[in-house]
């Protein structure tokens, strides 16, 4: 049997204050009415049964898990009593699902694809040829500007649906990724992975030796203080960035967006005839480029220009919205927290 994992475990730091600790962005509505979580949820629906898909969180949010997804049991949610990073969420559920499910689609809850696209042929494609070729299959659109915070898959471009990977680069300098753009030989990696169990552990037992102590325990008697210990680091540079040789991709050609950023969401955003892109109730006169998300405020805008604003509950930010990609630096030493 095959069945599907959701990722959803991240903070949403970087969508403030919409997003927050206590409710990060994949538990939050950002494009239409449904939570990001619950229209990832809908989307694998129409591959697989509902006893086919798991969720991994942190143990604070397992009654929001239950709310928004009332057909999901408390048995398809994998707790972690800490954030790890995605090769410790997926070593998590490695080791509960082990035995009983052949190839497991770990699946971002942040990320929007448009309904009635290529994405359900894609999907096909990479859980068959991840089944029959035994391979880590992955999803990779073709790049348009040289974006730092993906990761970038080379490889042989052939005339079948899914090629191989000759090298995987995680998170590559600027200067690099402009390279790699220009060169037509590498896709970003869409963050979906199609993993063979057995060939997901064999890699961990090789490259991740601490994570793989983890996966051979038996779940329901899991050692909490060894899953703790883990180290902090990501799939792709813990993993896939080692194992070229166990990798394809699928070319894929669904529109998609990872929502990670106030500039990302601009992309699923309505743009007035200045250029402003707004979510809620906003009028403008003589404003142009910039960024207004104001679910439940009306937001009046005028003479003004790059500026983000966002208005949840009673906090408002208001930044120059051609530094909101570093908002990582700067937000600490505004708010005070760490
Ligand atoms: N359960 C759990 N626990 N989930 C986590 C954790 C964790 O500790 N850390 C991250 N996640 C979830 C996030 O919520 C998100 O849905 C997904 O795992 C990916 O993590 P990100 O932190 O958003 O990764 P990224 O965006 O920097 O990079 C990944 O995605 C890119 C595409 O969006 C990589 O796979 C890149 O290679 C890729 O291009
Ligand atoms: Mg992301």
């Amino acid at each position: 049997m095959n069945g599907a994992v959701i990722l959803a475990g991240g903070s949403g730091e970087r969508l403030f204050p919409y997003s927050s600790a206590s409710l990060p962005k994949q538990f939050l509505p950002l494009v239409g009415n449904q939570s990001m979580l619950q229209e990832t949820y809908t989307r694998l629906r129409k591959r697989f049964t509902a006893d086919q898909i798991f969720i991994v969180t942190q143990a604070s949010f397992q009654d929001t898990v239950l709310h928004q997804l009332p057909s999901v049991t408390g048995e398809q949610i994998i707790l972690e009593p800490a954030r790890r990073d995605t090769a410790g969420a997926i070593a998590l559920a490695l080791a509960k699902l082990k035995g009983a499910f052949d190839v497991l689609l770990f699946c971002p809850a942040d990320h929007h694809i448009e309904a009635g696209t290529e994405w359900d042929g894609a999907l096909a494609t990479a859980m068959d040829y991840a089944q029959m070729h035994r391979r880590i299959t992955l999803f990779g659109i073709v790049p348009n500007y040289p974006e730092t915070g993906y990761g970038y898959v080379e490889y042989e471009r052939t005339d079948g649906p899914v090629c191989p990977v000759v090298k995987f680069h995680e998170k590559p300098s600027r200067e690099v990724a402009l390279k790699m753009v220009r060169s037509g030989q590498y896709l970003w990696n869409c963050g979906i992975f199609a993993i063979p169990c057995d060939v997901g552990i064999e890699a961990f037992r090789t490259h991740l030796p601490e994570h793989y102590q983890v996966i051979q325990q038996d779940f329901r008697a899991m050692d909490w203080s060894q899953f703790e210990a883990l180290p902090k680091v990501s799939i792709d540079y813990g993993l896939m960035e080692k194992i070229h040789d166990k990798l394809a991709v699928v070319p894929a050609y669904f529109p998609w967006n990872d929502l990670g950023s106030w500039t990302a969401l601009e992309r699923v955003l309505n743009q007035d005839e200045s250029g402003n892109y707004t979510f809620g109730q906003v009028k403008s006169l003589d404003a142009q480029n910039s960024i207004v998300f104001a679910p439940k405020h009306e937001v009046y805008l005028y003479d003004v220009s790059d500026l983000l604003i966002v208005c949840h509950d009673n906090q408002v930010l208001v930044a120059n919205k051609n530094k909101s990609s570093e908002m990582k630096s700067w937000l600490p030493k505004l708010t005070d927290k760490p």
